[in-house]
């Protein structure tokens, strides 16, 4: 990812973050949503305000764990970072299964904000499972495709008003932007793995060490050069993604 693109991450990350934490802190509940979600909201407000503090907090701390610069410098601050964040996305997923099934739009607003939140804990769970077993490249993959999903955060603050901006009525606007806040995040996921992973790294390599852990050998059999031969570092593409692309030996530390 570019520099440009990596700043326009953090800025709009850290803008909607902030925005949830000191509006929700400080304010009436709702008082800047539409006025047609306000009602819902207002109904539970300990369930909207443990999603809001939760979610927040991952949204804040998501671009943080890409920064390469971080993960080589101060790995524990990237693993309690982590914690924080994956403690976040649970709090703040149960809680958004919770809301899903009570938000504004009908039945194709609450699918689409239940399988978000359905996906959101289950691409976590995921990642927190493949860095415990060892396998780095499958716990990168599966952040690039949670951060996709916490990002729907943002990209739902900017359709909403994009729509009525373009005159479409918010009731029907939302229904859709309740799907298309994150498949198409995670379509580009997606697209940002193949693209990147395919690039940093070498294919399967013949000197490749016996495997320690079960998962570390599934991902060296994907073709990764980094669960598979921590002392034999296989090239990387110079310039590649931050977020996708990382140096093997520095990303084995935490295995
Ligand atoms: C990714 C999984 C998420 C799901 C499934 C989800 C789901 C929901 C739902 C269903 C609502 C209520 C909408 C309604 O009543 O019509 C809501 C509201 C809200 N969510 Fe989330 N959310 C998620 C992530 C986040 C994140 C990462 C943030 C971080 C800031 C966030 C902040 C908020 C805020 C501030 C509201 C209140 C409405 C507003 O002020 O815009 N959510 N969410």
């Amino acid at each position: 990812m570019s520099v440009a693109g990596r700043l326009l991450l953090w800025v709009l990350s850290l803008g909607v973050a902030s925005y949830a934490l000191i509006v929700y802190l400080s304010l009436p509940l709702g008082v800047f949503v539409h006025p047609d979600i306000r009602p819902g909201l207002q109904a539970r407000p300990v369930v909207v305000l443990v999603h809001v503090l939760a979610a927040a907090l991952a949204l804040a701390i998501g671009p943080l764990q890409f920064q390469p610069h971080l993960r080589r410098g101060a790995p524990s601050v990237h693993r309690w970072l982590g914690r924080v964040y994956c403690a976040g996305m649970l709090v703040g997923g149960i809680a958004g299964v919770h809301m899903a099934f009570h938000a504004y739009g009908g039945a194709v607003a609450r699918a689409g904000f239940a399988a978000l939140a359905i996906a959101w804990l289950y691409t976590g769970l995921r990642a927190y499972l493949s860095i415990r077993a060892g396998d780095v490249p499958a716990h990168r993959r599966w952040m690039i495709r949670n951060f996709a999903l916490t990002f729907a955060a943002v990209t739902l603050r900017l359709y909403v008003p994009a729509a009525l901006a373009l005159g479409v009525a918010f009731a029907a606007a939302y229904p859709v932007i309740a799907w298309l806040c994150w498949v198409p995040n995670l379509l580009i996921a997606q697209w940002l793995i193949a693209a990147g992973v395919s690039r940093v790294c070498a294919p399967a390599p013949a000197w490749r060490a016996p495997a320690r852990r079960p998962a570390a050998a599934a991902g060296a059999a994907r073709g990764s050069c980094i669960a598979a031969a921590p002392d034999r570092v296989a090239p990387c593409v110079p310039g590649t993604s931050s977020i996708a692309a990382t140096t093997p030996r520095e990303d084995h530390r935490f295995g």
